[in-house]
């Protein structure tokens, strides 16, 4: 047996008896998940974060992300299968290092990869032969080979002879109850046939389907198709929806109706912009190394052209919706539902609710807000504490703006009071007292 064999065999047998120790880079709406889930199936597993504020509730057992129920956390902590730490000296003691770091835009929409290479670093100066370093955030294809792999490498160990390395994008969707972590296939590539199999067989434990892929530039760039096919099917969407709202045709009908072809059609729906730290920000790491090979994507770029306009084009309904009723939207008073960027979640990162806002604000609108996931927003100009809905219809404001259609908001009491309300998600029910904008 060839000493990588060995080491492979070794490894895979303590991933077998789950004796082998799981480090996970980044406590987040990925990591945080993905170590329960490894610590669900009797792995130790030690949580590493900068923010101790992370740390500290993890090792209170408290949940601070909404997909990690209270009661599954705490239970793992309890056994003692789960533990955090800001301490990066542990990774030493760990046989997997799996890296869950941010990769956001810089402000001239070039990759960020600051937090990967910090984390990188760290995996490096704690590795050793045996160990298994994954990375699940999402980047451009070549990450994984052109910058995590040298960085690894420069202490004297090489990949697939001394350690172990696959790149496995997380496709979790936070909010979404049928979809877990459990459920959603994991897409697995190794820099070798030997990491691949190391990989898929550690995931394999906690998920209940692994695609292997041939190299880890594939998996890279499984989760930038994924991600780019929605944020250009939005951006076609929402351009139908500017289309429509031109012609006179209501595009919500239009989606409702074409969606009952059971084949060759995926209904995608218009909203006010995209939001995440995924969809408004993945192509672009696309875009962005395509262009290094003298490749121009021009569908990422019309997309996020697109999607980029919405906040405007809800400000021009709002100003219809005001005009309406003879009214500016300077002085006007401006409530909006739902802050988040999407649905019941917590989560304000890329929001389109705040580019709305923004806008709003340069032009004389008095806002408040409310949502039940975010109490207060704190957020370049704005410092506010949300409002309770109740009050807000008790003296309702000239314009309520749909902004994010969180289930729990009462449209139905809504559409029953005289509010003018402009609904970007289509989320009010026809008929009523209330006067509805739709985009
Ligand atoms: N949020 C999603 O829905 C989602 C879905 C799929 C993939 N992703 C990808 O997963 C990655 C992580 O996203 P997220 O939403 O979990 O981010 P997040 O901001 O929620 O979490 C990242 C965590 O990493 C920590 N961190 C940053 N640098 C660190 C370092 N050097 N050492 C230790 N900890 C560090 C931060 O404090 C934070 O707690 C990104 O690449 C993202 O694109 C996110």
């Amino acid at each position: 047996m060839t000493s990588r064999s060995a080491l492979a065999a070794a490894l895979l047998e303590r991933i077998h008896s789950r004796q082998a120790t799981v480090g996970v880079i980044g406590l987040g709406y990925v990591g945080l998940p993905l170590a329960v889930e490894f610590a669900r199936q009797r792995f130790h597993v030690t949580g590493f974060d900068v923010d101790e504020s992370k740390t500290t509730h993890i090792n209170a057992g408290r949940s601070y992300i909404p997909d990690v129920p209270q009661d599954e956390l705490a239970a793992v902590v309890a056994s003692g299968h789960l533990t955090a730490t800001s301490d990066m000296s542990r990774l030493r003691a760990m046989d997997v290092i799996d890296i869950c770091v941010p990769t956001p835009l810089r402000k001239t929409k070039d990759p960020d990869l600051s937090y990967v290479v910090l984390a990188v670093d760290e995996a490096a100066a704690a590795l050793t032969p045996g160990k298994l370093v994954i990375l699940e955030s999402t980047t451009y294809p070549g990450t994984t080979e052109e910058v995590v792999q040298p960085k690894l490498e420069a202490g004297g160990l090489k990949a697939d002879e001394d350690f172990f390395l696959a790149f496995s994008p997380e496709r979790v969707d936070p909010g979404n109850q049928t979809y877990l972590t459990r459920n959603i296939p994991k897409i697995v590539g190794g820099s070798s046939p030997a990491g691949t199999r190391v990989a898929s067989a550690l995931y394999g434990t906690i998920v209940e389907k692994v695609v292997s892929v041939s190299s880890t530039r594939v998996a890279e760039m499984v989760k930038l198709l994924e991600n780019t096919f929605r944020a250009v099917n939005i951006g076609l969407v929402n351009e139908v929806a500017l289309m429509c709202h031109k012609m006179d045709i209501d595009v919500w009908e239009v989606i409702d109706a074409a969606k009952t072809k059971p084949f060759g059609f995926m209904p995608f729906y218009p909203g006010p912009g995209l939001g995440g730290h995924c969809i408004p920000i993945d192509p672009f790491y696309l875009s962005w190394k395509a262009r290094q090979s003298g490749f121009e994507c021009r569908f990422i770029e019309l997309a996020g052209h697109v999607n980029g306009s919405m906040p405007d084009y809800v400000v021009e309904r709002i100003a219809d919706a005001l005009n309406s009723v003879r009214k500016p939207i300077n002085g006007s008073r401006i409530h909006i539902l739902g802050v988040a960027y999407k649905k019941d979640v917590g989560d304000m990162r890329e929001s389109p609710a705040l580019d709305i806002m923004e806008l709003l604000s340069r032009r004389g609108a008095v806002l408040s807000y409310t949502d039940p996931f975010i109490p207060e927003l704190r957020h370049g100009r704005f410092a506010l504490k949300g409002v309770d809905l109740s009050a807000t219809l008790r003296d309702l404001p000239d314009c309520l703006v749909v902004a994010t259609n969180h289930s729990t908001f009462p449209y139905d009491l809504i559409a029953q009071s005289r509010a003018l309300v402009v609904d970007t998600r289509n989320a009010m029910p026809s008929g009523g007292t209330a006067i509805v904008f739709r985009i």
